[in-house]
């Protein structure tokens, strides 16, 4: 079955960091618990959450965060799906959800896209134009080789 993606609301932010924390681990979810409210609160570049849910399970994450200083620059994070739901193409939709979700965003006419990935998943962005390899210094909650990658965007208007 194909998964929904919306915008997460604020009343799921509490079922959004616990599905984080089953995703990326317990040390993600003191920064979810940071991070995900800000979504409802920044007064200024708020992380926009999106979930993939299907049955009205959520299934799936993506996160779009505007960046404080360079205009139209934006990155990618949290991007995660549950663990039995894998290989069905739920992470494709919402990657594509969040490229679309930040070109809706672009105030100019040109964007960037910068995505810290680990070694592992760099063929898996590479599906979705993202180049690089920039490495990034080690996590202290995840010691495998992350590096800095990106992708260029342009304005995407969105349907009414
Ligand atoms: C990475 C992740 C989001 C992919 O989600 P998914 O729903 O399994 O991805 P899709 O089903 O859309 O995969 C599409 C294709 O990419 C391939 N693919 C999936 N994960 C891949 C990876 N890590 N590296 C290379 N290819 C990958 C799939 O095999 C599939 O190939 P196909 O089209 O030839 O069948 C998911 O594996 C995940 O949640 N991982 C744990 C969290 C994580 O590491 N997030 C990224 C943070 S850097």
């Amino acid at each position: 079955m194909a998964c929904v993606i919306t915008p997460a609301t604020a009343e799921e932010v509490p079922q959004l960091i616990d599905f984080a924390t089953e995703i990326f681990g317990e040390p993600a979810r003191t920064i979810a618990e940071g991070e995900f409210p800000t979504a409802f609160t920044a007064a200024r570049c708020p992380t926009s959450l999106l979930v993939a849910r299907q049955y009205g399970e959520i299934v799936g994450l993506a996160g779009v965060m505007e960046d404080y200083i360079y205009i139209d620059t934006f990155c990618i994070c949290w991007v995660g799906v549950k663990k039995s739901l894998r290989g069905q193409g739920i992470g494709s939709t919402l990657m594509q959800a969040a490229i679309n979700h930040a070109s809706t965003l672009i105030k100019r006419d040109k964007g960037s896209i910068v995505l810290v990935a680990e070694e592992k998943n760099l063929t898996y962005y590479a599906r979705f134009g993202f180049s690089g390899n920039t490495p990034i210094h080690p996590y202290l909650d995840n010691p495998h080789p992350h590096f800095l990658i990106t992708k260029p965007i342009w304005p995407h208007k969105q349907s009414a």
